[in-house]
């Protein structure tokens, strides 16, 4: 992701997160802090159709956002930008992986857990709307970034 990309992928989540949308400052301070902060999109044919991002301040990395456009999901779009930052966080050293799902949220759960991530808190009430959040961890292995292949991400999304 680039500054020059910040004003569609706000539109994005404003369509994708009505309850709790990021402000485009947000994005734009995200992206400022590249030391900490990777994002990346997933353009189609015509435009954005997904982004996500990571913070990572070893020894945790956490899945600051990530999103697909409803007209592109089920396509594997979801799992590519998750794989990405994964992938990421494994070059940076990270330790484990966090993130915060909303409990009414079953397909990002889905997600999540083919990758391997596993729930280890409740924060209820955690979301404007009242929903709690559930908190997910994926443990890396600690192997070398230089030995992370697409073999190896692969069998953390499940696919052969
Ligand atoms: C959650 C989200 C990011 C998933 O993105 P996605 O692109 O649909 O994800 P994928 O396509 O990789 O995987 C979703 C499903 O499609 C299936 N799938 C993947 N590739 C496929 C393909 N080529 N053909 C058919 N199905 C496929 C996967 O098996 C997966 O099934 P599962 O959910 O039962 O495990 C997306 O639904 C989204 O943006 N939702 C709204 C925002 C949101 O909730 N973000 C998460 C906040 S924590």
């Amino acid at each position: 992701m680039t500054p020059e990309d910040v004003a569609a992928v706000h539109a994005l989540e404003q369509r994708l997160f009505p309850v709790d949308a990021w402000p485009l400052q947000m994005f734009v301070d995200e992206l400022s802090q590249p030391e900490t902060r990777s994002y990346v999109v997933a353009e189609g044919a015509s435009g954005i159709v997904g982004y996500a991002g990571l913070m990572c301040i070893e020894p945790i990395a956490d899945v600051q956002t990530i999103a697909v456009v409803p007209e592109s999901e089920g396509r594997g779009i979801g799992s590519t930008l998750l794989a990405a930052l994964i992938a990421e966080a494994r070059q940076r050293r990270a330790a484990d992986v966090l993130l915060e799902v909303r409990a009414d949220n079953p397909r990002a759960q889905q997600l999540y857990l083919r990758f391997g991530f596993e729930q280890i808190h409740v924060r209820p009430r955690y979301y404007r709307d009242g929903v709690d959040a559930l908190i997910m961890r994926l443990q890396l292995s600690g192997a070398p970034a230089e030995q992370t292949s697409v073999d190896q991400t692969n069998k953390e999304a499940g696919q052969p």
